[in-house]
């Protein structure tokens, strides 16, 4: 019996060193160690045996189970390290080489959009204003009107940082001044701009923003714009206008109709919602048209929160104002025509060389944002 294992384990040894490939591999793994394997069917007759039988296979047998599965995983790591050194070696690129033509990256049509939001408002005499993407909960929350206890806390799918978990543990945890969270949006910056500048104010911040959420239209880090206005006498009015010569200019056509829809944000009061009209064009939804087939949801804005003012240290009946947030990611979708989100972060070239943008295209008002 010794002599027939001794030849097993040796049979078994020679074909699995001989396994040209991982599916060969496998074959030999399935005929030794499967359901039906040899062994496998050998350590079953363990349980018909003798004490005294199987004192003696019993070691004899997991032994050789134990010196075959060794045998496939030492197999398995060769061919595996052989497959890459081929995958390296045929994918191998010169750095040393000169380049043959232009550097071929491309500008990100997030970079661009942004690039053409600057240079709108900057045209409406709006300056770009930036904040932290590690925030505190004041800013991304208290000083927004959405105290502890808002259900809109829970509605933001925050990432909460481990520095501000602990602190809150021990008791030390200043909301102020604790950095204890990924932003949820754009809108901590009116806070940080109220709080450093003198009214009249007028910015919008562009940057990137997380939420836990991940699916075709919404990844963990997408990017907005907010938009702020403080001075004297500001209304609905001033906030409609510039969101339509915004959006006019933006998609390039003056054919644009905005539905403005009550809405609820707990920063502003009253809250707007702001639609796009949009027209089919060969069973695509193309933004602008006279006469709307349908409504596409672009930004949330409204008339800043009395308390937002007030929490700002600025006197509400003296300075009015409004805002807006908009994902940008979803305004390049829309320009551009991509119907999925994921591929904006994969890095891959061939998606950049398709849907980026020339570094020599910066957007300008007289020469076309988009061109
Ligand atoms: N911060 C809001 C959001 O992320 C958008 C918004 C900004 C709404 C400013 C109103 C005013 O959904």
């Amino acid at each position: 019996m010794t002599e027939d294992l001794n030849q097993m384990r040796d049979h078994m040894l020679t074909a699995i060193a001989a396994a040209s490939g991982l599916d060969a591999l496998d074959a030999c793994r399935v005929e030794a160690l499967g359901k039906q394997g040899t062994i496998t069917l050998l350590l079953k007759t363990l349980g018909k045996m003798t004490p005294e039988e199987r004192l003696v296979q019993g070691p004899q047998i997991q032994g050789l189970r134990e010196a075959v599965a060794n045998g496939i995983a030492e197999r398995k790591a060769t061919l595996e390290r052989a497959a890459l050194d081929a995958r390296l070696a045929s994918e191998t690129l010169d750095m040393t080489l000169p380049a043959d033509a232009t550097p071929a990256g491309t500008i990100h049509p997030v970079s661009q959009v942004m690039d053409e939001l600057a240079e709108i408002f900057a045209d409406l005499g709006f300056a770009v204003a930036t904040g932290p993407e590690i925030e505190t909960d004041w800013h991304n929350f208290t000083a927004l009107n959405i105290p502890e206890t808002h259900p809109a806390r829970a509605m933001h799918d925050t990432f909460y940082l481990q520095q501000g978990i602990d602190a809150k543990a021990a008791g030390t945890a200043d909301e102020k001044t604790t950095f204890s969270l990924l932003r949820t949006h754009t809108s901590p910056v009116q806070i940080r701009t109220m709080l450093s500048q003198k009214p009249p104010i007028r910015i919008i911040a562009p940057g990137r923003t997380y939420r836990s959420d991940s699916d075709a239209t919404h990844t963990p880090m997408f990017h907005q714009v907010e938009g702020l206005v403080i001075d004297k006498g500001i209304t609905l009015g001033h906030l409609k206008w510039t969101l339509e010569t915004f959006v006019k200019a933006f998609f390039e056509r003056d054919d644009i109709v905005l539905r403005l829809r009550p809405s609820y944000f707990p920063f502003t009061e009253p809250s707007v919602e702001i639609d796009v009209g949009y027209t089919l064009v060969k069973g695509k939804r193309v933004v602008g048209g006279a006469e709307p087939d349908g409504w596409l949801e672009i930004l949330g804005s409204g008339m800043v929160h009395r308390k937002v003012i007030e929490a700002c240290g600025l006197d509400p009946d003296e300075w009015q104002g409004f805002a807006f947030g908009c994902g940008i990611d979803r305004l390049a979708m829309l320009k551009y025509g991509m119907d999925d989100l994921r591929p904006f972060f994969d890095g891959d070239i061939r998606w950049l060389k398709h849907y980026g943008f020339s570094s020599l295209d910066v957007p300008t008002l007289s020469g076309g944002v988009g061109a």
